[in-house]
């Protein structure tokens, strides 16, 4: 019987007819230069390698789809957002998501005490949507000037290349706002037993807008219709022994049985404006939006069924940004949402390359058709759409052939802004502590002993002027809480109690002057 499989070609599409040998002069002679079939492979093969994600490098993803319920609670959808991927029901938008750790390289165990990323993207009608999340629904800093600083913490020493508690406290003590986050990540909510069983949230506050022009503020959320599942330490440390891709392989396997998992997708929603009556501010990452204030409001439902052909051309090269938004959903002024928003593209811009929105995997679904414009640049794979008159790439052209703008929405929406350019450092309440507090207290017994364990034995790698600030911390957040982390880790509770407020930080509770700026 002949052999039906296709030939090994070169990328020229030369066929191979020995990929075994090296030409050389003679059995044993020097190589020649002019081998073209070599240099292709092994040269190509020394490219293979992109830079891993400057964060969340170590990542699983699957295909499905998004049903949207057309309601968002028990209102039409269209009463908050002309967005036609939430208000049209019995449309299938393709989505892929990406699942994460954050601070561990691309390789890196799967099951380490870390938030895990949740990033969807919509490939809907009206082009792309991704709302890029993570499974914690806050965040340890309100402020994107500092992602650097803090990833900086969280990622290994620059001299040992170890990750270390200490620096990790450092970053924290410095920062009230991030001991809710801390709290969430120290107990079992720490390690998702996998990407399945753990929820999805949108974290920063964005806006929904309607066809009035009407805009709410909203947050978005992802419930898990397998539940939850989380881990203590021990059982990730008895995972992670034998195998550092758990999480991935849970995905994979559960996909291809044909158990597809499924989330609910749910946004809470809040007046636009200051909102001056809450307790905190609903644009501070940092916070829940309590909710039996706010209730989770149901408006669609997302499948994975669907593992990918290559995990390099659709997992690693996929490019997630917060800045794809569709016509409906809007920024907020969250800053930390304005901060990664210039972050995203940028980076990926660089991972990998100007083009990176040609790659099928990033590209809006094939009914979307781009036509734009933008030009050249490294790898260019397609020239976007032109007008009737090709010669014409720009605009606007008096000889209107070329590419025309879009009709303006019946009402659009205008945001009032008004207020002193600054460099602002206060929050509106300067509370950080009420709500890790109450988490602490709704904690299971079991999940209260396993943050407390896990947090001695990272204080014990502290040196005293950390661990006193984080027991001041603790301490303010519940008494309870910061008094058995002092015990259990030796640390002089009174001695921390006494600690002043941090520098240019209010006293737990207290305000500093609302207009502080430095500049
Ligand atoms: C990935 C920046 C905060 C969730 C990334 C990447 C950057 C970045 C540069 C790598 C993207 C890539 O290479 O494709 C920032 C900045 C932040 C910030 C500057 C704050 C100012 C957050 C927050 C969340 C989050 C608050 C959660 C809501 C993610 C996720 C990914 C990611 C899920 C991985 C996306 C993927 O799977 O490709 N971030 N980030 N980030 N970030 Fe952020």
């Amino acid at each position: 019987m002949s052999d039906q499989r296709p030939i090994l070609t070169t990328r020229q599409g030369h066929p191979v007819r020995d990929n075994q040998s090296l030409r050389t002069v003679g059995e044993r002679g020097p190589a020649t230069l002019e081998n073209y079939q070599f240099i292709e492979k092994i040269t190509h093969f020394d490219r293979e390698r992109i830079p891993e994600r400057v964060v969340h490098a170590r990542g699983a993803g699957a295909h499905g789809y998004f049903e949207a319920y057309g309601k968002i609670g028990d209102e039409p959808a269209s009463k908050y957002t002309r967005a036609r991927v939430l208000t049209e029901t019995g449309v299938k938008t393709p989505v892929f998501v990406r699942f994460s750790t954050v601070a561990g390289a691309k390789e890196s165990p799967e099951t380490e005490r870390d938030p895990r990323g949740f990033a969807v993207k919509f490939k809907t009608v009206e082009g792309n949507w991704d709302l890029v999340g993570n499974n914690l629904k806050v965040f340890f800093i309100r402020d994107a000037v500092k992602f650097p600083d803090m990833i900086h913490a969280f990622k290994p020493d620059p001299v040992t290349n170890r990750q270390e508690a200490w620096r990790f406290f450092d970053f924290v003590a410095q920062h009230p706002e991030s001991i809710h986050m801390v709290t969430w990540l120290k107990s079992p909510w720490g390690i998702p037993a996998n990407y399945r069983e753990m929820e999805g949230s949108g974290v920063n506050t964005y806006k929904l807008v309607n066809d009035q022009g009407e805009a709410v503020l909203c947050k978005f959320h992802w419930i898990p219709k397998q539940g939850v599942r989380n881990l203590t330490s021990q059982q990730a440390s008895e995972i992670q022994a034998k195998d550092v891709g758990h999480a991935t392989r849970d995905l994979y396997d559960n996909i291809s049985k044909g158990n597809f998992p499924e989330w609910e997708f749910a946004v809470q929603i809040m007046p636009d404006g200051p909102n001056e009556h809450l307790s905190f501010d609903p644009l501070d990452d940092t916070k829940r939006w309590p909710e039996d204030q706010f209730p989770l409001l149901k408006c669609g439902r997302m499948v994975l069924d669907r593992v990918p052909d290559n995990f390099f051309a659709e997992v690693e090269q996929s490019a997630f940004g917060t800045g794809v938004l569709v016509d409906g959903i809007d920024f907020s002024d969250d800053k930390m949402l304005q901060g990664r928003t210039l972050s995203y593209s940028d980076t990926q811009r660089y991972r990998v390359g100007p083009n990176y929105l040609q790659l099928p995997i990033n590209a809006p679904q094939p009914g979307v058709k781009v036509y734009s414009n933008q030009r050249d640049g490294q790898m260019t794979y397609a020239v976007d759409g032109t007008g009737p008159n090709k010669h014409i790439n720009y605009e606007p052209s008096t000889l209107a052939e070329g590419l025309r703008e879009a009709d303006k929405p019946a009402r659009e929406y205008h945001q009032p802004v008004q207020g002193n350019l600054g460099r602002y450092q206060t929050s509106r309440t300067e509370d950080d502590y009420t709500q890790a507090g109450a988490r602490y207290r709704s904690f299971q017994d079991w999940e209260r002993e396993d943050l407390i364990a896990n947090l001695v034995a990272d204080m014990k790698q502290c040196p005293e002027p950390i661990q006193l600030r984080m027991v001041w911390h603790f301490w303010h957040a519940d008494e309870d809480y910061g008094r058995r982390v002092a015990e259990g880790a030796g640390i002089d509770l009174e001695k921390a109690k006494a600690l002043p407020p941090l520098p240019g930080r209010a006293a737990p509770g207290k305000r500093l002057a609302t207009e502080t700026y430095t500049d």
